[in-house]
């Protein structure tokens, strides 16, 4: 995975919880911290911090990853290059992370494999559509969904319902509130 992915967690955790939690939680995972944007490292190794600082602030796994993913959308947002007319709102925006963006991320890094979305309808207040990834990370992509639509000033509710046990197939219907 991506160092990139690593690097804004441990910042993200010392921003939202403090110095002292990330050494714990670096220490209970026994993980040394050191990780460069552009290097690529085990996922594990993601997954065995994010368990180890549910331990540290007892907040559950899948409300970190939510808080993670809401907290590192603008972050990857700013390393994008200038978008197009097609990027202007939650739903056409998470259509091009599928169609652009995660595509260029595997031609730009072989080694990395981001998630697959299938989208399988859409309205002007409503998506359905399908995450797969062997990296079960599905809270994750809630809490980017959530940082998106915060990014354009949009409302929306999600609700999630697992396709299969591991969670590597987890169907998102995204709705937006209006005001
Ligand atoms: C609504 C927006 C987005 C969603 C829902 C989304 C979803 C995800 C999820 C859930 C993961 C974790 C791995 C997995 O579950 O398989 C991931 C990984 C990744 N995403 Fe996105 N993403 C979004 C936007 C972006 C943007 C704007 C970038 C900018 C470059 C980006 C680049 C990456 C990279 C580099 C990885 C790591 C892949 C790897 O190393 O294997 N994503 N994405």
């Amino acid at each position: 995975m991506k160092g990139i992915i690593f690097t804004e967690f441990l910042d993200i955790v010392e921003d939202s919880f403090g110095l002292e939690v990330c050494q714990e939680m670096l220490e209970l995972a026994n993980d040394d911290g050191v990780y460069t944007a552009v290097g690529s490292y085990d996922h594990n190794d993601l997954v065995k911090l994010i368990i180890s600082l549910g331990k540290v602030t007892g907040i559950s796994t899948e409300t970190l990853q939510e808080i993670y993913g809401e907290a590192v959308f603008p972050r990857l947002y700013r390393t994008l290059p200038k978008l197009d007319k097609f990027q202007q709102d939650t739903f056409s925006f998470i259509k091009s992370v599928e169609e652009h963006i995660h595509t260029e991320v595997k031609k730009l890094y072989p080694d990395a494999t981001p998630p697959h979305f299938d989208f399988l309808s859409e309205t002007k207040s409503h998506m359905l559509m399908d995450y797969k990834s062997a990296r079960c990370m599905s809270h994750v992509c809630k809490g980017l969904i959530k940082g998106c639509a915060k990014h354009f000033h949009q409302n929306v509710q999600i609700t999630m319902e697992p396709i299969n046990k591991k969670q590597s197939h987890v169907r998102f219907s995204i709705d937006l509130i209006m005001e």
